[in-house]
């Protein structure tokens, strides 16, 4: 099993929307029983809660389902987890802060380069939920072409 974090920082907004999305792109292409994506924060105000209700209304719009409800990233992850994925360089900073593991920890964006965005926008206070959305759709793909190539999947 590939093991795939998002993270963001209060896994309220922008890493549910990047789990969801790319577990359901998972489930598409059959490899929901090789590819497990899971998220965290790396703040822990909202631990528990659902996701943001812009980050639910998108998902439900567009049909694809989420359980999931906010934790705080651990060490314990970046040993867990084969690819830890964080939405913004502030998200880089703190989970590198915690220490190396067997992760390899990489910015979301840099699997769309196309886009030439290196950052998923916080959209808490702003609502740029939609923006988030699109960006979160487009580098889910680049990651999972790049899990696939990389695990021969
Ligand atoms: P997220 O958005 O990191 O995308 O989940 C945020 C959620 C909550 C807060 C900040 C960003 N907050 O400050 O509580």
């Amino acid at each position: 099993m590939v093991r795939v974090l998002f993270v963001c920082l209060g896994n309220i907004c922008r890493s549910p929307m990047a789990e969801a999305v790319f577990a359901h792109m998972v489930e598409q292409v059959g490899l929901d029983g090789q590819i497990h994506a899971d998220s965290a924060g790396t703040g822990n105000w909202h631990v528990g809660e659902a996701p943001h209700s812009g980050t639910r209304k998108i998902l439900a719009r567009e049909g694809i389902g989420y359980e999931g409800r906010a934790r705080l990233l651990i060490r314990d992850d970046l040993d867990a987890f084969d690819y830890i994925i964080t939405m913004d360089r502030e998200n880089l900073r703190n989970v590198k802060a915690l220490g190396q593991g067997m992760a390899k920890v990489v910015s979301l964006m840099e699997f769309a380069p196309e886009t030439n965005v290196e950052e998923v926008p916080d959209p808490y206070y702003d609502g740029r939920f939609e923006e988030v959305y699109r960006l979160v759709t487009q580098a889910s793909e680049g990651l999972l072409n790049t899990i696939r190539r990389e695990h021969s999947l």
